[in-house]
């Protein structure tokens, strides 16, 4: 009785470890926990409650001008059969402005190959959708834009969600994420075979190790070291990753600087060298640090 009692025991101990680390894939702290309340405070702020640097309406040109410099060309070649993800999407304004008229007269070049628009997919934490976005949605038809929110990429499906030619992530679920190989796990699942998934890190040192931290006295913003402590930057492990080819250009333009990776999926046999987080302080985006777990 006293040794089943305590198997019981020991298993319920051993699940709420697991079930505390299984989505952020470092040990769960007090501290931690506490960020991540504070973070997710700030995903559900509206009104005067919403952190100034918490920005939820970049157009399409800020997109075009942080993402790789071919974003904007990859888009314009998306036809009626290819479908666009962005993550993190805000107020989904990239999107509205990718079916406006101003947008196919500033986009002759890939207009008749495309015919018509690709179907895009906004996502968010929280509903940010405006009046704006109604209107566009039942002006376009119910699948022509979508937007999901209430749920973190994590939580879906493929079979829910499907897979995508383009996924792109300005300052979205990729620098927000507590958990980042599992993210960029997600996403490349959610990619297509020769699809291409965009995004941004903000002060990282860049893969060329130029740029010092953008605020003096402080940390980058994302950090990720080895089993030794020695730096691993976040382009070369993008770099490590199986059946991709990946690109890193830093854009000293932003304040801070952003680094910009494009990330073409190749083959199908996908593996994320795991990262282990370390620390997570909440923000606009939230500061981290991991570790390689080998
Ligand atoms: C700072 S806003 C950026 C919005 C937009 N990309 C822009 O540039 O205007 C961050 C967005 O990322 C979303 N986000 C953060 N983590 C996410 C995750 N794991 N899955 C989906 N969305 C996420 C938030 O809900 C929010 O919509």
């Amino acid at each position: 009785m006293k040794n089943t009692g305590m198997r019981i025991v020991v298993a319920l101990v051993l699940q709420a470890l697991w079930l505390g680390t299984s989505h952020s894939e470092g040990p769960a702290s007090p501290k931690i926990n506490e960020e991540l309340s504070k973070q997710e405070a700030i995903y559900r702020s509206t009104g005067e409650q919403v952190p100034e640097g918490y920005t939820v309406d970049r157009s399409l040109a800020v997109y075009a001008e942080g993402l790789s410099s071919d974003f904007g060309h990859a888009l314009a070649n998306l036809g009626p059969k290819d479908r666009w993800l962005d993550i993190g999407a805000g107020r989904g304004q990239a999107i509205l402005d990718y079916y406006t008229a101003d947008y196919d007269l500033a986009h002759p070049e890939g207009q008749e190959r495309r015919g018509g628009k690709a179907q895009a997919v906004a996502m968010s934490i929280e509903d940010r959708r405006t009046r704006l976005w109604q209107q566009n949605a039942a002006r376009l038809g119910e699948n022509q834009i979508r937007y999901l929110f209430d749920r973190r990429l994590r939580e879906y499906s493929l079979e829910e969600l499907g897979q995508f030619q383009l996924i792109s992530d300005v300052i979205g679920g990729f620098s927000y994420t507590d958990n980042l190989s599992g993210f960029v796990e997600n996403v490349l699942g959610f990619l297509a075979l020769n699809g291409i998934f965009y995004t941004v890190l903000q002060d990282v040192h860049s893969e060329a190790g130029t740029n010092p931290p953008y605020y003096k006295d402080s940390p980058f913003l994302t950090e990720i070291t080895n089993a030794d402590g020695a730096e691993v930057r976040a382009c070369s492990w993008l770099k490590s990753i199986t059946c991709v080819e990946v690109t890193c250009e830093l854009k000293t333009e932003w304040k801070p600087p952003v680094e910009a990776y494009r990330i073409r999926k190749t083959c199908n046999d996908v593996t994320v060298p795991a990262l282990v987080r370390i620390d997570y302080e909440a923000g606009t985006p939230p500061q981290r640090r991991y570790q390689l777990r080998n």
